[in-house]
């Protein structure tokens, strides 16, 4: 009989924790594939909770028995099974992180392809302190849209389907800064690149991701989080990937769901990014901003589109496609409507486009 001296000692993240009892791993969806988080001793915990749980149980049904013969056996098999699927899940979990020792927040996918890397402690406190300095210095520049845009683009370039292109830092290679989406992004390049050099041990691919979270953290938007270890390529994607803004809803969907392989939530919740920023008639051809406040991060994307074409403001023909799909639409008024709705859906479509590949 195992004693709850098992039980590890730190106890997780209360959301998590719940989460686990009720499944001990917990699913987002993302099309074809599934990619579950959580730390190694929320799953212990949850395991070694169910366990304890269900010993309480067996005893009462012992209890009840009054401890016949055949009550006894039973109890007997229950146990072995108890204890059999315990090592089994420990088994699993062992053999799918590769490093199960500490309280490394976990990340893998149900296919089991890919983990990042663990970091070490340098580059742990690297990132927290690249972190600051970003948002230090978008502060100071007004840049926080063009590095919300810079992050998108270098990861919205991933196919699902052939494993190719997303978050790995090919943005710094100038084939990838000239497709004509890319238009401006080099200023945001340059930008960063004086950071970028106070932190060599820091990956492209992670520190245009990190500048994507300090950009929305910096204007007022959620809290994302942020896993490091995206190694560099040297491969820049084919031309072409990323949302073409003269389009609709079928295109919207090519591009995120069967390309990105992210969900029409993730299009709606992500398309509120434009509460930041302008378009450029020189980069992009379009001119104009989409919210009155081009510097705040809030739910007022949705509002101004729900509100209708107004002078001064923009919508894109992707903007628009927003309203006219019966998907689409009703987050579209959630959002506009709860502004916290809004955010939980923002801060998980954002890591997600953070993490694709
Ligand atoms: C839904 C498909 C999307 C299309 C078609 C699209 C298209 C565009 C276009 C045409 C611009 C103007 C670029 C310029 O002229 O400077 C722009 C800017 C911007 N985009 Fe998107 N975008 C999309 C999704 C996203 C997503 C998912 C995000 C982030 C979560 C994002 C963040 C931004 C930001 C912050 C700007 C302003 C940049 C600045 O002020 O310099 N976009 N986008």
């Amino acid at each position: 009989m195992l004693k709850p001296s098992i039980l590890p000692t730190k106890i997780p993240h209360k959301r998590q924790f719940f989460w686990l009892l009720a499944c001990p791993l917990p699913f987002h969806s993302r099309s074809s594939t599934f990619i579950f988080r959580i730390s190694v001793s929320d799953v212990f915990l949850s395991v070694d909770v169910l366990f304890i749980a269900l010993q309480i149980v067996s005893k009462m049904f012992s209890a009840s028995m009054n401890r016949g013969a055949i009550s006894d056996h039973l109890l007997r098999c229950f146990d072995v099974v108890l204890i059999a699927l315990l090592i089994m899940s420990k088994m699993l979990l062992a053999l799918v992180n590769r490093d199960v020792s500490g309280d490394r927040i976990f990340v893998g996918k149900l296919n089991m392809g890919k983990n990042y890397p663990t970091v070490s402690d340098e580059y742990n406190k690297a990132v927290d302190e690249a972190r600051m300095k970003l948002k230090e210095l978008f502060v100071e520049k007004g840049c926080a849209p063009l590095m919300l845009r810079l992050a998108f683009h270098s990861a919205a370039t991933f196919d699902v389907n052939t494993k190719t292109g997303g978050p790995f830092g090919t943005l710094r290679i100038k084939a990838e800064q000239s497709h004509a989406a890319n238009n401006g992004l080099v200023i945001g390049i340059d930008l960063l690149e004086p950071l970028k050099q106070q932190f060599p041990i820091i990956s492209f691919a992670d520190f245009y991701q990190l500048a994507g979270v300090a950009a929305v953290e910096v204007t007022g938007g959620p809290n994302i989080t942020f896993h490091p270890g995206r190694p560099d390529k040297d491969e820049p994607p084919l031309e072409g990937r990323l949302p073409n803004p003269s389009q609709g809803k079928e295109h919207l969907r090519d591009v995120f769901v069967k390309t990105m392989g992210l969900s029409d939530e993730d299009i709606v919740a992500l398309s509120g990014g434009h509460t930041l920023g302008s378009c450029h008639k020189e980069r992009s051809g379009f001119e104009g901003q989409w919210t009155s406040n081009p510097l705040v991060f809030d739910n007022s994307y949705f509002k101004e589109l729900l509100a209708g074409e107004k002078e001064g403001l923009i919508q894109l023909p992707t903007d628009k496609a927003l309203l006219d799909d019966p998907v689409f639409r009703p987050l579209v008024e959630k959002f506009a409507a709860d502004q916290d709705a809004f955010f939980k859906a923002y801060a998980e479509s954002h890591m997600k486009f953070s993490e694709l590949g």
